[in-house]
């Protein structure tokens, strides 16, 4: 374990744990450095962009339902919503009494500020949005090939030597990027690489995963449920809002679109046949390839199902057949 040369953030006083935290359990994944183990799964607050008053506010509910329910795990950043997204997860925290040690608050500095001074600014202004004076861990949000990782790199560490961020991570890394951006941490190293992974989008995160498995990394995994088409959304010809295929990453482009959803009503028909949630299968595949899925929901309700469906999991040969079925391997 990598621990800091200094003193590290102030030890916290002990608390009771709330009477909600337990149900349902969320196992922690160890980390090589800080001081929390990482859950292994959580609610990312990106709220696919939209951030209207009515929106917030569901986005808000949202978060307070899960922290309700147990999730600790809290993914945001600087450019979601141009802050917003962090002022809320302040909000629902705060009104929480014990989320301050409980709490496992992820936020990204965006690739517009990878100069050490901006990355500092950037760190200041999340903390303050969130209302903490730490978050336990911080994220390249993605490289930016103009700005060398030399400086970005040295200045996280410098954060994480003041107690300001519990660990260091990156986002939509590629292995190149890891093992340069890991050349220039000296007194520390990278805990994660966020990266988009699902059953239909595994491009970017399959070239880097054996990567981060040796090297100790975790692989956060983002869009787990594939914009809901996981979770049987579209499948039926409903139709797909312009703000869900815009950054739907070639999922519902007009030429993969009818393959994707044969497939997808192909893996439903085995949830059904295996009598699990289609959902299940969608964020037990990642966990059994080493990912900790952070998910998004616009309703409480959504935070509901998906833990519901966290809790079931599908026997390894119905993972086996869906990995066929979503590669588009005939039987
Ligand atoms: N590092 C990066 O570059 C990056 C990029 C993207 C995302 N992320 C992070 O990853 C998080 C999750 O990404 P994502 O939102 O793309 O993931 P996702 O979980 O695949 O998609 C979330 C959307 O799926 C739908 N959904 C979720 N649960 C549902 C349910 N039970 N029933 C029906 N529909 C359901 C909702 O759509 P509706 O809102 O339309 O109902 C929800 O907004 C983000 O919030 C963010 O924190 C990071």
């Amino acid at each position: 374990m990598t621990t800091r040369p200094r003193k590290a953030a102030p030890k916290r006083p002990a608390r009771a744990r709330s009477p909600t935290a337990a149900s349902p359990a969320i196992e922690s994944i160890p980390l090589p450095v800080g001081s929390k183990g990482h859950p292994a799964i959580g609610l990312g607050l990106w709220g696919l962009g939209r951030w209207t008053a009515e929106d917030e506010a569901r986005t808000k509910a949202s978060a307070a339902r899960a922290y309700e329910r147990g999730i600790r795990w809290f993914d945001t950043a600087e450019v979601y919503g141009g802050g917003r997204s962090e002022r809320v997860l302040g909000d629902v925290l705060r009104r929480t009494s014990d989320a301050g040690p409980e709490a496992f608050v992820v936020t990204k500095v965006s690739w517009e500020h990878l100069r050490p001074t901006q990355v500092r600014a950037a760190l200041v202004g999340s903390l303050g949005r969130l209302g903490r004076a730490s978050v336990d861990l911080y994220l390249v949000h993605a490289p930016d090939p103009h700005v060398p990782l030399a400086e970005t790199m040295g200045a996280l560490e410098q954060l994480w030597k003041e107690g300001k961020v519990g660990a260091v991570g990156v986002s939509n890394f590629s292995v190149e990027q890891l093992e340069e951006a890991s050349r220039h941490l000296a007194e520390t190293r990278i805990v994660v690489n966020q990266v988009r992974y699902n059953l239909f989008a595994r491009d970017e995160a399959e070239p880097v995963r054996d990567y981060c498995r040796s090297h100790g990394i975790l692989l956060e995994a983002y869009t787990p449920l594939a914009r809901g088409l996981l979770r049987g959304r579209y499948l039926d010809g409903r139709r797909i809002p312009a703000d869900v295929r815009k950054f739907a990453h070639r999922l519902f482009e007009p030429d993969r679109l009818p393959e994707i959803l044969e497939r997808g009503r192909a893996l439903r028909d085995l949830a059904v046949s295996a009598d699990v949630p289609l959902a299940s299968i969608a964020l037990h595949w990642l966990r059994e390839r080493g990912a900790a899925p952070v998910f998004g929901a616009s309703r409480p309700e959504q935070v509901d199902e998906n833990l519901a469906a966290w809790q079931v999991r599908p026997p390894a040969r119905v993972l086996a057949a869906a990995d066929r079925i979503a590669k588009g391997v005939r039987a």
